[in-house]
């Protein structure tokens, strides 16, 4: 069975008031995205963890054919209530299986959503089912941080963090490093009730992510520091990768 993380099960209806970006806004992701997929074969594009539809939306109203997949009904809800959002081909489940008929253009997951992915076998997993369902010479397309920048801002207790809608944030972050997991608990002030949000993350280094994506067939296109398009440099926080299959 899927699990549905807290945060989506519970929060939905908060998680645009609540959680802004973590990897670039939604219009440099969109725009990022969009010129992506102008680059790939003609197609649909399949988000994995399409969540409220922060991302997909916007993408369809610019005229692409966006298809999703996610384990949460609940934010999903918040999504079919969005304008476009009956459009919208969803299918429940893991997005580690990326069980979703259809060959697609462009795969791709935004927001670190990857990292949700709890072991290195979801994570390979999700490589190889995704270049399975790969038009050639489509890509997969994802963001997360870089572990060295994710350890030197770990620890050190609660900070303040911005919320979307101003509601006082606090965030610890806990590196489990042993087992390549972080932990962020979060705690809202909403309406004067603290609500508490955990999410836990498996990340892995872009090394890692690229052998993945050699042991699935796939290889690097290209790397960025940002959904702003900037360059992959040393001062870069997070990554996003774009992986091709060949044609
Ligand atoms: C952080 S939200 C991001 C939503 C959207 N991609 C965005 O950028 O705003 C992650 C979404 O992925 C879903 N999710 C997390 N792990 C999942 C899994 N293993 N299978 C399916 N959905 C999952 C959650 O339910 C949630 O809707």
């Amino acid at each position: 069975m899927t699990t549905v993380p807290r945060y989506a099960g519970d929060f939905a209806d908060r998680y645009d008031d609540w959680f802004t970006p973590s990897t670039g806004s939604t219009k440099e992701t969109v725009d990022l995205l969009a010129r992506l997929a102008r680059s790939a074969p003609p197609g649909p594009l399949l988000e994995l963890g399409i969540g409220t539809g922060r991302v997909a939306l916007p993408l369809a109203g610019r005229g692409h054919q966006v298809h999703g997949i996610d384990a949460a009904p609940t934010m999903v809800d918040q999504l079919r209530a969005k304008p476009g959002g009956d459009e919208l081909t969803i299918s429940f489940g893991d997005f580690s299986e990326v069980d979703h008929d259809g060959e697609f253009a462009m795969v791709y997951v935004a927001n670190g959503t990857f990292f949700e992915l709890p072991t290195q076998q979801a994570q390979l997993r999700c490589f190889a089912r995704a270049a399975q369902r790969l038009l050639p010479g489509g890509l997969f397309v994802l963001d997360g941080h870089l572990p060295e920048v994710l350890a030197a801002h770990s620890g050190g207790g609660a900070q303040s963090v911005a919320s979307a809608n101003g509601d006082p944030m606090l965030r610890t972050r806990r590196l489990q490093p042993a087992s390549q997991r972080y932990t962020s608990d979060y705690l809202v002030l909403d309406e004067g009730i603290f609500r508490h949000v955990q999410v836990v993350f498996r990340y892995a280094a872009p090394g890692e992510l690229d052998l993945m994506a050699a042991a699935a067939g796939l290889r690097l296109r290209e790397r960025f520091g940002g959904w702003s398009g900037a360059p992959f440099d040393d001062s870069s926080r997070w990554h996003i990768s774009v992986y091709e299959l060949p044609a």
